[in-house]
């Protein structure tokens, strides 16, 4: 029997080791075929999924194409306002009724045999039917599928294949207030997607981009050239978060403050603090008429939570940093896809969003010094894992170290593993919920809380 074949008959419990002092998971949670079809069920299949925000449907017809796991989807603004989200699967024979990634239209029409539906999903006509069909089929049935469950929260649409479970509100109890403060960096407290759409796609699993998302130990090595450049230039090429710093020796400093939250939901945090001296160097800074504006619109409180920066990881697939909304989409065991939107902050003068943009191209764009590096080491992760006699990946850097607060919470120095850790407790969760007592017998009574 290969080292495969050995993974693909284990049981999901044995595929994570956590107690106090250690925290590892086997390697086949990235390469198992069997695996991630079941990832697509009891992953994508039950929980909530970010699949759009409002401000790219804005107007009546309006559509988005997306995905919740493998399941092709609709997103659109119907008539009367309201947002639906539905099965890009033909009544017929399952043609996709949509193949563009975003639209305005009347009609969504089958290109195999001419089946027609409208924006809300409902069956329009069925082509040559006269005759053609028995006299009993009921066109009220044949509209497409609307997934289960559909909810907003600030702009934000998440749609879930589960008829029940726990509500959106739910689901991100934990972050909200954390989602709150990104929206908040604008001063009439909204955000809009309107600038497209930055696709990266790299051989390797899905859940690669999901940790780095709020990994705070690699940017000191994978974006070390850039660090350099900042050091050299400043900001001269436009704004990337916080970061006003032109000394390598703050920079490297700063990166050291801070702290990653790892949620019971799945969900992570990694924060930085404020530039040094905080607001009122904000005030003074390059950004003093942003500041104008965030004074009038909040209290002196409320900015000190709103302005720290924070990469955001909403479990599975949604990422909301400063300046982007990030969303990760499984496309196979080793393949994936990423989807970076900048958005602009509602209400600020235009030249504020473009410096905002610059930074973001600077950093994220498809020729920046971010998103390609890390991507490219998610695809070497994934050769890593072909030598599969290895069993292990460590994800226990800080374990020794993290505090739990009060509510659960765990709170870990910003180059800890405290969000990831985080994110493969909600996926054990999820994969294993059939054998959750088996999964406990492998762990200390406080991990399996
Ligand atoms: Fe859509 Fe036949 S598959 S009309």
């Amino acid at each position: 029997m290969s080292t495969r074949d050995k993974h693909e008959t284990r049981p999901v419990a044995e595929m994570l080791v956590h107690s106090p002092t250690d925290f590892r998971v086997d390697g086949a949670i990235y390469t198992d075929q069997a695996l991630f079809a079941a990832e697509m069920d009891r992953i994508f299949g039950t929980t909530w999924v970010y699949v759009a925000h409002e401000s790219e449907v804005p107007q009546a017809g309006d559509y988005k194409t997306t995905q919740i796991g493998l399941r092709p989807v609709i997103v659109s603004r119907a008539s009367d306002g309201r947002i639906h989200v539905m099965l890009n699967r033909c009544r017929h024979r399952a043609g996709a009724v949509c193949r563009e990634s975003q639209g305005n239209t009347k009609l969504f029409t089958c290109k195999y045999h001419g089946w027609t539906y409208r924006v809300d999903g409902s069956l329009n006509a069925i082509s040559m039917r006269a005759g053609g069909y028995p006299s009993g089929v009921d066109a009220s049935s044949l509209g497409l599928q609307q997934v289960a469950r559909v909810e907003s929260y600030r702009g934000f649409i998440f749609a879930s294949m589960a008829l029940v479970g726990p509500s959106l509100t739910e689901h991100l109890a934990p972050v909200l207030p954390y989602l709150d403060h990104q929206i908040d960096h604008s001063p009439v407290g909204r955000i809009s997607v309107q600038r497209g759409t930055h696709r990266a796609l790299y051989q390797g699993n899905w859940k690669f981009q999901a940790e780095n998302s709020t990994d705070g130990y690699h940017g000191n090595f994978v974006h070390q050239s850039f660090w350099k450049i900042m050091g050299r230039f400043g900001n001269e090429g436009g704004q990337h978060g916080n970061y006003a710093e032109t000394d390598m020796a703050k920079i490297m400093q700063r990166r050291e403050e801070g702290r990653t939250l790892g949620f019971a939901n799945g969900h992570g945090i990694l924060e930085y603090p404020l530039p040094g001296g905080g607001l009122d160097a904000m005030r003074r800074g390059p950004h003093a008429h942003y500041m104008q504006l965030m004074d009038g619109a909040y209290t002196p409180e409320r900015l000190l939570k709103i302005m720290p920066q924070y990469n955001l990881w909403i479990f599975p697939n949604l990422g909301v940093l400063l300046d982007q909304i990030r969303v990760v989409q499984p496309l196979a065991v080793d393949r994936t896809e990423v989807t970076l939107q900048f958005y602009d902050l509602d209400g600020v003068p235009e030249a504020y969003n473009q410096e905002r943009f610059d930074g973001y191209e600077r950093f994220f764009g498809p020729a920046s010094f971010g998103s390609p590096d890390d991507v490219e080491m998610f695809a070497m992760n994934q050769v890593g894992l072909q030598a599969g006699e290895m069993q292990w990946l460590r994800l226990d850097r800080g374990l020794q170290r993290e505090q739990i607060l009060p509510d659960g919470t765990r709170q870990g120095h910003p180059s800890d593993e405290t969000p990831q850790r985080a994110f493969h407790r909600k996926w054990f969760e999820l994969m294993a919920a059939a054998n959750a007592s088996h999964a406990c017998e492998t762990s200390t009574k406080e991990a399996c809380a």
